[in-house]
């Protein structure tokens, strides 16, 4: 088959129809919504030249008045400099088309003093994850999706105090603190920890966060653990983080947290629950895979050095 000439440019409005139409979205919702993206005017750089601030390039494949492969790439305020998150999507056999996008976003990448390009790529999309790795993108993660049916009662055989944490400025800050010693742990997660404000507001703002499933384990007065799961839709809930202070692992905190948790989920009228972990990361692969989480789904994070 002849290879077509995709060339990559910058999305524009003569775009929208077919870039909706591999995406499988609507033309006028989509292009509001990419309209709506901040431009690259918000991108400074450090003393270093890496890339700090806010801005959004994004870049399509076209051949004609198709359009083969996108790369939409974005640098949020607060990420460490250098930083950049994309989404790409490729019209399989069209690798053509993904290397030209790829190859644009790595120039305009160079440009503007990035770092790190990271992505994720969906376990079911095996042809953009083979031709993200063709063009030099390496898997720093796989997080997979797990989920389980809630069956009968499983009582707690801890003495441990578990309870949900109350809602007090120090409770938040104590919890903030725990997060930010223990998600270092987590090879699932990249992302720095968020201020105090940014992560109370991720935490306690969600219209999913319910104050009985945000748990804390104290021995004595000692916050050495939590776990935390918000709703998503009628009879669901997804288990957002769980995590146990070093000098208290393995001693089944975090097991005694999560059947806690799975009580009141119960209790709540919660029958399946979702959640996500590194296959890297044993501890929780193993709890949840003995709690009957089922894998159904998950993810690769790439990353490529510019
Ligand atoms: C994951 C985490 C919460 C586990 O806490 P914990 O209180 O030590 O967990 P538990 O003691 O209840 O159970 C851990 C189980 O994993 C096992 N385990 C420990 N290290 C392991 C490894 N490297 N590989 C496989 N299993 C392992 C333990 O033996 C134990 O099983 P057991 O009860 O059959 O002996 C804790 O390690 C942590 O905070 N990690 C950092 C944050 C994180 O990654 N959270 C998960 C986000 S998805």
């Amino acid at each position: 088959m002849r290879a077509r000439p995709w060339t990559a440019a910058p999305y524009a409005l003569e775009h929208a129809v077919a870039l909706a139409s591999m995406l499988d979205a609507d033309p006028e919702a989509l292009h509001a919504e990419l309209s709506s993206m901040p431009g690259e005017d918000g991108l400074t750089r450090d003393g270093t030249g890496a890339a700090i601030g806010g801005g959004t390039h994004h870049v399509v494949a076209v051949d004609g008045d198709d359009v083969g492969a996108r790369a939409a790439v974005w640098r949020l305020p607060d990420a460490p400099a250098g930083w950049f998150a994309s989404d790409f999507r490729v019209r399989p056999p069209e690798t053509g088309a993904l290397d030209a996008v790829v190859r644009a976003q790595r120039a305009w990448l160079g440009a503007v003093g990035a770092t790190t390009l990271r992505t994720a790529v969906d376990d079911g999309d095996r042809a953009l994850l083979e031709g993200l790795v063709e063009a030099g993108f390496s898997v720093e993660a796989h997080v997979v999706l797990g989920r389980r049916e809630l069956g009968p009662e499983n009582p707690l055989s801890h003495a441990l105090r578990i309870a949900p944490a109350e809602d007090a400025p120090e409770v938040r800050a104590g919890l903030h603190a725990l997060w930010g010693r223990t998600l270092v742990d987590n090879p699932g997660h990249i992302d720095p920890l968020p201020s105090l404000d940014s992560w109370s507001a991720e935490v306690f703002d969600d219209p999913g966060f319910r104050p009985e499933w945000l748990l804390e384990a104290r021995d004595g007065d000692r916050l050495v653990g939590a776990t935390w799961a918000t709703a998503a839709g009628d009879g669901h809930a997804y288990i957002e983080y769980t995590c146990v202070e070093r000098d208290a692992r393995r001693r089944g905190v975090a097991r005694a947290l999560k059947a806690e948790l799975a009580a009141r989920l119960r209790a709540g009228g919660v029958r399946t629950v979702e959640t996500e972990w590194a296959v890297e990361n044993g501890p929780i692969a193993r709890i949840n895979r003995d709690e009957g989480f089922v894998v159904v789904g998950g993810h690769r994070r790439l990353a490529l050095s510019i």
